[in-house]
């Protein structure tokens, strides 16, 4: 039995259906950017088992770089200010990038990353989410790719944590609320 699981009062999504979702969201990707050689950028850390996941799901050639923003702390609400722990290594000028994030919340992460490839002029910009909570935006959201919409609860497993705990949990559940309260 797996510890982790008294912690979690529901699963929102379990292995399989993420992985059917995963398929389809890779075959809308690999139909867009047909002899295209787009480069995905996995946001760290939430976005790294999304990423594994949807890379194997696409079947055009692509590459896979890396950006690390960290926004909450050991809590549960945005702050809003987002840091970079480590920057992408490929240039990006004139290519076409994907950035693939775990899920948005408030939006503010999103739009800040957003913003700063923006800056490295890349021929194109689309955005693949995992989950996203429309209930909690603070600012207009937009991104081109979404696995599920979700209520407004903290949710962790499948890449996203709590605390840096729950990472591992290989499917997406709603945290039990006397873990942070
Ligand atoms: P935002 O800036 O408020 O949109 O927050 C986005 C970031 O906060 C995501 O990249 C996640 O890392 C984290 N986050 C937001 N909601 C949750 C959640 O329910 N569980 C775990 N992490 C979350
Ligand atoms: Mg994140």
């Amino acid at each position: 039995m797996n510890s982790m699981n008294c912690d979690i009062s529901a699963v929102l999504f379990d292995e399989h259906k993420i992985q059917a979702r995963i398929k389809e969201i890779g075959c809308r990707i690999s139909e867009e950017y047909k002899g295209k050689n787009p480069v995905f950028i996995g946001i760290l850390k939430g976005g790294f088992v999304f990423l594994s996941d949807l890379i194997r799901s696409i079947s055009i050639p692509i590459e896979i770089d890396f950006l690390a923003v960290s926004s909450y702390g050991a809590g549960t609400v945005s702050s809003g200010a987002v840091k970079i722990k480590k920057d992408i290594d490929i240039d990006i000028t004139n290519r076409d990038i994907i950035i693939v994030e775990d899920i948005v919340d408030s939006g503010l992460t999103l739009q800040y990353i957003r913003d700063y490839l923006e800056k490295h002029d890349p021929a194109s910009v689309k955005i693949c989410v995992l989950l996203d909570k429309p209930e909690a935006h603070k600012i207009e959201v937009s991104y081109d790719f979404v696995g599920f919409n979700i209520s407004n609860e903290f949710v962790v497993g499948y890449g996203l944590d709590f605390a840096e705990r729950y990472r591992n949990l290989p499917y997406i559940g709603i945290l039990k609320e006397e873990m942070y309260s």
